[in-house]
Order: structure tokens, then C-alpha cells, then sequence
């Protein structure tokens, strides 16, 4: 198999046999010639040409047999869930999700009938105590949001595996790059592709990769749901996955720096970030991340968050994640709002905290950003 690197650039890549450009054609058609084919190409049916270059690509970087892209990491997530789930079936999720994912469990699940469960914590034990008789699936997300807990993937995956339940994890704060989840033990790979797949903060999109058989099952859900995307979005996210991996491993180093820089600076009371050997998760992320990711949170001390935020020249506060730029946000202000102060105080989650998604920019300006925020 060729390198990641080269994989990135690559595969799927649609051969333009009639005007030899190098990259893939885009083909805006929402209708296609319907002849000797079992079934017609339809964007909704989610076999467009450029739905089928993007999903091969991302196929290839998780090292799976086939792979959907979808309007959303949401469209990804509830398409998934509703493949294998149906009334008086259970799912056990990990704490510490995405808040659109707890929403999403919230707001939805029960009005199908699905039971479910969020274990107490993202350990192993915790989440086999949360399975039933009627448990069909597990779903994980490491690093978490926004504490970078780290969950130990291969146990998780072989304690399901061993009752016969499948295993989901979103990959969306390691990308491909840095933790090929399938490798572990799991059996289906979710991400948010408006974070780092597509890296520019101009598209959103979500994506599944499993094997061909789950694969199948996920797009005939997925088509009744109609969460799919037009052949520009497609080429946009086909383009962004070319620099994946340079992307990646440039903010994996800066990210790095910056935690190791912050976790002594007298202004910050703690930093959490895989890749320092005080985090507790320091030693599975060791063994199943190939880099740390650009993600990390710290709580600030002495100065409101959103005071130092607004401090801030050059990082930006907003939300979403995964971009070339450097954004900021409070998560008791943004993704963890909803819970109110006692639910955050429950979740560990600091009123001072703040969260960073690292970009491309020069370490040496983030730093000097970030520290000057303090005066
Ligand atoms: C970890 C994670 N998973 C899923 C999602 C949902 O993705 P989208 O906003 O593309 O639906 C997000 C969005 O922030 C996320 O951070």
C-alpha cells in the first residue's frame, strides 16, 4: 500500500481520460444517463462520480474497504445510528461526547424507542457495565471534547467485539493522520469533515468509513435520510484531503509546543493535552495515536475567559475546530452551555476554560498571542 502521504493525494483520484487535467472532473449533474446500470446515479443515492472519488479517498486514509461522505458529521452520526438501531434496542455511549451528539441523544433517541445508556466515564469498565442483553452498538470519541480525555480503543473494541456488538467511534479530533481506528478493533470510523478532513473552515460535510457490508447498510438508511452533497462541495473536500497529512503533522508539532509552552506559564492553571506526560490519558494515546492532534484546552487564572478571548489579536474566538487558523472558545459559553454550572462542575469542565484548535499559523506568533492576551 502506498503512504499515507501519497494516499492522501491520490486515491480516488477520477482519471479525466478525455482532457487529461490531473485532478478530478467535477460533474455537476443531478441526472444521468440510465442505461445498463442496476441502479441509477442520483446525488441522494450517494453514487455520484465525485461522491465516489471523495468516499474512496477517505476509505483509503482509514484503511477500510469503502467509505459515505454526508452533508454533516451529524448526517454521519444520526445515519449510523438509525442503521442499526431500532426500537427496544439499546446503545451505549461513553461520557464526555460532542454536544451535538448528547443533543442528539436527548433530543432523539427516545422518540424511536431506542434505549440508551452514557457510562460514567470513557474507561473500559464503565462502558461494559453500561451493555444490556438489548445493546447493539458502542460509541466512542477520543480525544474527547473538551477535556482531550483519552479512550483506551482497542480494549473498548474487544470487550464489544467479544459480546458480538458493534463498535463506533468518531475520529474527528485525531483525523486519519494521527489514529486509524479500524486498526484498533473498531468497526465503524465517523468524522465531522468540517473539522480537519476539510481543514479550511468552508464546508461541511461528515463521513463513515467500515466495511463494505456496514458500509452498505449505513448508505441505504442514509438514503432515505438525504443527507448527501453536490459535486462542487465534493471536489472542495476531495482537494482539502491532498494536504491532510501535511496539514496534520505541521499543527501536530505546533500544538505540541504551544502545551508545553502554556503548561508553565504562571497565568494558566492547567493544560490538557494528550501528548504531555502529566495528562492521564498520556500513556494509551502513546500506544494508539501517531501524533497528539491540535487540539488543547487550559483554564486561565486571574482574567475571565472571555476576557482574555477578547484580548486575543491574532486567534480568533469562534467555534467549530480543525481549520489553518487558530480559533479559541469557552466551552461553558459555547458547546457546553446547555448543561448549566452544576452540569459542568459534574463533567469536570472548568468555568475558565478554554479551548484551542491549533492551525498552520508560526508557533512563535501563537505564543506571543496567547501570552500577551494575559495583560
Ligand atoms: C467531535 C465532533 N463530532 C461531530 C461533530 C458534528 O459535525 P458537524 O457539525 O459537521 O455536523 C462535531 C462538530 O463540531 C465534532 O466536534
Amino acid at each position: 500500500m502506498a503512504g499515507f502521504g501519497t494516499r492522501c493525494v491520490h486515491a480516488g483520484t477520477i482519471r479525466d481520460r478525455e482532457r487529461k487535467g490531473i485532478n478530478s472532473p467535477i460533474y455537476t449533474s443531478t441526472s444521468f444517463e440510465f442505461i445498463d446500470r442496476d441502479e441509477p446515479i442520483y446525488p441522494r443515492y450517494l453514487n455520484t462520480p465525485n461522491e465516489e472519488a471523495v468516499s474512496t479517498k477517505i476509505a483509503a486514509l482509514e484503511e477500510t474497504e469503502s467509505a459515505l461522505v454526508l452533508s454533516s458529521g451529524m448526517a454521519a452520526i444520526s445515519s449510523t445510528l438509525f442503521t442499526f438501531l431500532g426500537k427496544n434496542d439499546h446503545i451505549a455511549f461513553q461520557k464526555g461526547l460532542y454536544g451535538g451528539t448528547s443533543n442528539f441523544i436527548l433530543q432523539e433517541l427516545r422518540k424511536f424507542g431506542i434505549e440508551y445508556t452514557i457510562a460514567d466515564s470513557q474507561e473500559t469498565e464503565d462502558l461494559e457495565k453500561a451493555i444490556r442483553p438489548n445493546t447493539r452498538l458502542v460509541f466512542i470519541e477520543s480525544p474527547s471534547n473538551p477535556l482531550l480525555n483519552i479512550t483506551d480503543i482497542r480494549s473498548v473494541a474487544e470487550m464489544a467485539s467479544a459480546k458480538g456488538i458493534l463498535t463506533v467511534m468518531d475520529n474527528t479530533f485525531a483525523s486519519p493522520v494521527n489514529q486509524q481506528p479500524v486498526l484498533l478493533g473498531i468497526d465503524i470510523v465517523i468524522h465531522s469533515a468540517t473539522k480537519y478532513l476539510s481543514g479550511h473552515s468552508d464546508i461541511c460535510a461528515g463521513a463513515v468509513a467500515a466495511n463494505a457490508d456496514l458500509i452498505r447498510q449505513i448508505r441505504s438508511t442514509a438514503l432515505n435520510f438525504g443527507g448527501s452533497l453536490n459535486g462542487i462541495t465534493l471536489y472542495l473536500l476531495e482537494r482539502s484531503l491532498k494536504t491532510l497529512d501535511v496539514r496534520v503533522r505541521r499543527i501536530n508539532e505546533t500544538a505540541g509546543r504551544l502545551a508545553e509552552s502554556l503548561s508553565g506559564h504562571n497565568g494558566i492553571k492547567q493544560v490538557n493535552y494528550p501528548g504531555l506526560p502529566g495528562h492521564p490519558g498520556y500513556e494509551t494515546a502513546c500506544r494508539q495515536m501517531s501524533g497528539f492532534g491540535g487540539m488543547l484546552s487550559f483554564e486561565v487564572k486571574g482574567i475571565d475567559c472571555l476576557t482574555y478571548q477578547k484580548n486575543l489579536k491574532l486567534i480568533r474566538p469562534s467555534v467549530s475546530l480543525g481549520g489553518v487558523e487558530s480559533i479559541v472558545s469557552s466551552p461553558a459559553h459555547t458547546s457546553h452551555r446547555h448543561l448549566g454550572k452544576e452540569g459542568r462542575k459534574k463533567e469536570g469542565i472548568p468555568e475558565n476554560l478554554i479551548r484551542m484548535s491549533v492551525g498552520v499559523e508560526d508557533a512563535v506568533d501563537l505564543m506571543a498571542d496567547l501570552d500577551q492576551a494575559f495583560a
